[in-house]
């Protein structure tokens, strides 16, 4: 197992995970610029949006104009959530190389997500996967609500260690293991971290963190410590999930990165242009972000 990895990968989902909530609708421009000014930050994968059911997440409706506008920023290989067959001819009509799929640990988040029960949720996910797969997209997986879950409380470590295997097995690259709510503390990650890199390798496991109780880092330093290699992060700490009350942000980029700088540790990111895109998707939101890199 590798551990204290000296150079880890940052998955940016600040214009899927981090706009998805806002209220207001924001220009397509904005969202290529902030897309444009995070792969001059150093981002490589970014989640551009998703093709999910745009009476769900309005936000999200103008994804396939976002894809089409970044589809020549050179380096970018965009990521984009999809929920069903109808988000997968969405994506390969977009022309998208790579989609995830999102199933929940819990049947009460499953339910209030994807509208389905974990069984038939996956069942879904997986005819996804195997379709995209077929038409050679890469699938990446999911575990929402992997710790704690809005409505059923924390959630047995084995039920998002089962569901890792299986999306594993469904052909996913990786999976990304996401504390939905923010309350997970080091204390509750690793019973799932520890047993999902030990099993996978580190290069299938992605951790990702949302902040609401500032315990982000924390959870990402422990997991690094625990051999995890990628993290899944947003701009300015935007962001949180329509269907998880009150949940903030994910950790914000500028914080992981200058977390890892001080390791020593290679994120490939330039803390001030990554601010600069802070600075750019704030404008245009019209609040401060959490960030305190400015
Ligand atoms: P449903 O209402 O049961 O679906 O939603 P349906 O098949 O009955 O369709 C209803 C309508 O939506 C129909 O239109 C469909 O055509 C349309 P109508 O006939 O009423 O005009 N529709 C679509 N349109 C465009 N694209 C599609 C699509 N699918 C259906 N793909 C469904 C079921 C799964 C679609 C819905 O529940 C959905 O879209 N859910 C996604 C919710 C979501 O995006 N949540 C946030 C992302 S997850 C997250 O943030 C957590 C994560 O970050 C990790 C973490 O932190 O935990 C990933
Ligand atoms: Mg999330």
């Amino acid at each position: 197992m590798t551990r204290h990895a000296k150079h880890v990968r940052i998955v940016e989902v600040s214009p899927r995970d981090g706009l998805q909530n806002e209220a207001a609708v924001i220009p397509t421009d904005a969202k290529v610029d902030l897309v444009r000014n995070l792969v001059a930050a150093g981002a490589r994968e970014v989640e551009v949006g998703s093709f999910v059911a745009p009476k769900w997440v309005p936000q999200m409706a103008s994804t396939a104009d976002v894809v089409s506008a970044v589809k020549d920023i050179p380096g970018l290989e965009g990521i984009v959530l999809v929920p069903n067959m109808k988000g997968l001819e969405r994506a390969i009509e977009a022309k998208v190389k790579r989609i995830a799929v999102f199933p929940a640990a819990t049947e009460a988040f499953s339910q209030r997500n994807l509208n389905a029960s974990m069984a038939d949720s996956f069942s879904r996910f997986a005819e996804v996967a195997r379709a995209a797969l077929d038409a050679g997209l890469k699938v990446r997986g999911y575990v929402s609500v992997a710790f704690h879950c809005p409505f059923e409380g924390w959630v047995d470590p084995d039920a998002a260690i089962g569901l890792t295997s299986r999306l594993l097995d469904a052909g996913c690259y990786e999976v990304s293991i996401c504390d939905t709510t923010g309350r997970a503390t080091p204390g509750h990650v690793l019973p799932v971290i520890e047993p999902v890199v030990a099993q996978h390798g580190s290069e299938r496991i992605v951790a990702h963190y949302h902040d609401t109780f500032d315990q982000g880092l924390a959870n990402a330093l422990w997991s690094w410590n625990a051999g995890v290699t990628a993290f899944d992060a947003s701009a300015g700490g935007l962001g949180g999930c329509p269907y998880s009350p009150g949940a903030t942000g994910n950790i914000a980029t500028e914080s992981l990165v200058h977390m890892f700088d001080g390791l020593g540790v290679e994120t490939g990111f330039d803390l001030e242009k990554l601010a600069s895109a802070t600075r750019g998707i704030e404008s245009c939101l019209g609040r401060p972000l959490k960030s305190a890199f400015k």
